[in-house]
């Protein structure tokens, strides 16, 4: 069985990357992390990957003059490593127009909301602020609008009443966990289409009748 060949682009902590690394250790699992690329020196995540036996490059945009040159560095290196499908697990760099066109529909995000809701930073703060009874995670394809693109898999967690961003953050990373190996597999198994408005199709998916209250009671 051929694998799916991903690289990781993380910039912190890369609990994402961990999942990934966590997923792809099984080799029955249709996808393997070939590279991670990081645009900070000093993230977390490199170790994570280091530890995995996974090989790293590391690609400071403070050294580049504009964004394009450091997008097209970025896309020699994933290019060299036969890269199929880009994962962005935390990368927090905005893309150039042409990388993300260079890698449509081959490049895939994780998002702390669901989408299209509260996109860009600060998500759970937000989230509080509204006062929304549910919060959630999304991976999606990659457009040139921030946070935006075919959704692929979602997951919907409750808000407490009681909760911080910080505790609410924690509930979401969770799933995030949950649902970025799910996703890349459903793409290495090549159950996931994009239709001619833009959505993402998943082959085999079961519709579900559940119907979710918060509060309750
Ligand atoms: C995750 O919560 C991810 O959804 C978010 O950054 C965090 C990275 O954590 N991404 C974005 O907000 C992108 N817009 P990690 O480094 O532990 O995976």
């Amino acid at each position: 069985m051929s694998r799916l060949k991903l690289a990781v682009m993380i910039s912190g902590r890369g609990s994402n990357l961990q999942a990934l690394i966590d997923a792809t250790s099984d080799p029955a699992f249709p996808a393997e992390i070939i590279l991670v690329l990081s645009n900070r020196p000093g993230a977390k995540g490199l170790e994570r990957a280091a530890k995995a036996g996974i090989p790293t490059h590391v690609i400071d945009h403070k050294e580049f003059a504009d964004r394009a040159t450091f997008d097209r560095e970025m896309t020699a290196a994933m290019e060299a490593a036969g890269t199929e499908l880009v994962c962005l697990a935390g990368f927090m760099r905005l893309l150039s127009d042409e990388f993300v066109d260079h890698w449509r529909d081959r490049m895939i995000n994780i998002h702390p909301s669901l989408l299209p809701a509260f996109k860009g930073l600060e998500v759970q703060e937000r989230v509080l602020a509204r006062g929304a009874r549910f919060a959630g995670c999304t991976v999606h394809y990659v457009r040139k609008e921030m946070d935006t693109g075919p959704i692929i898999v979602q997951a919907v967690v409750p808000v407490h009443p009681d909760d911080t961003p910080d505790s609410l953050a924690e509930r979401v990373l969770a799933r995030e966990h949950d649902i970025y190996p799910l996703a890349v597999r459903l793409i290495a198994e090549g159950r996931v289409t994009i239709d001619e408005n833009d959505r993402a199709v998943i082959a085999g998916a079961v519709a579900q009748e559940n119907t979710l209250l918060n509060p309750v009671g």
